[in-house]
């Protein structure tokens, strides 16, 4: 073969593979032993891995849902307080089937986007186990709601440590540096802190902040 049949072989190969996982893509609460920082919960939160790009990962995520809720607050350890209580009663069966569901991983913080010393609203997520994705218990606490994430593509940043306010701006103030240099687009509303650790874990520790996004992601070109 000629070597323009060769790379127009490829990409028809390439395109199939990409239709695949596409197609493939359900079920998207599962097994942790699929994830290798995911060590706490029996199930986690996966995904389809894109590209790579430096230290960062690009990765698509399904549409999940999730039981979130919500406190105003100047750091996020102040809101991290309430909201982790709210969402731990829920699953301690403060729900309408009055059923207790196993933790999961991550843990997802919408972090407000704002100056460090104003107030701002951060959500807390706990993802539901995949028996409880289709049909999913109420909650009886009105603060609390069920909400689902979109199917989205993120650029995700990894660090370990503990998840602190000044941890996950720093986390992001990296990410976004990284992701300008190379004039990649995201989303700068929506920003996810995930962390897959209790806080009691003294081991090794896995946290990541991400961004949605935008277009098509800026992977690195193939040849
Ligand atoms: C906070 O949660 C309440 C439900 O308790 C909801 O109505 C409201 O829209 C949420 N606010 C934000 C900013 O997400």
């Amino acid at each position: 073969m000629s070597r323009t049949q060769n790379s127009a072989t490829m990409m028809l190969l390439s395109g199939l593979v990409g239709l695949l996982l596409v197609l493939t893509a359900e079920a998207r609460v599962g097994d942790s032993s699929e994830l290798q920082f995911c060590t706490e919960t029996d199930e986690c939160l996966l995904f389809d891995p894109i590209c790579q790009i430096n230290d960062l990962e690009v990765r698509h995520y399904s549409s999940v849902k999730w039981v979130s809720t919500n406190q105003s607050s100047v750091l996020m350890e102040f809101a991290a307080m309430s909201t982790f209580r709210r969402l731990f009663n829920y699953i301690r069966s403060s729900n309408d089937q009055g059923v207790e569901i196993d933790m999961t991983s991550p843990v997802l913080v919408s972090m407000p986007q704002k100056n460090f010393w104003e107030m701002g609203v951060f959500t807390m997520s706990f993802l539901l186990p995949d028996k409880y994705q289709q049909s999913t218990p109420n909650p009886t606490n009105d603060r609390v709601y069920i909400h689902d994430t979109p199917d989205m593509t993120v650029y995700v940043l990894s660090y370990g440590g503990w998840m602190t306010t000044s941890s996950i701006n720093n986390a992001f103030k990296q990410l976004s540096t990284q992701l300008d240099a190379i004039g990649a687009k995201y989303r700068k509303d929506t920003r996810y802190a995930a962390g897959y650790n209790s806080p009691m874990t003294m081991g090794k520790r896995h946290n990541e902040v991400m961004f949605v996004v935008e277009g098509e992601p800026a992977c690195p070109s193939q040849d």
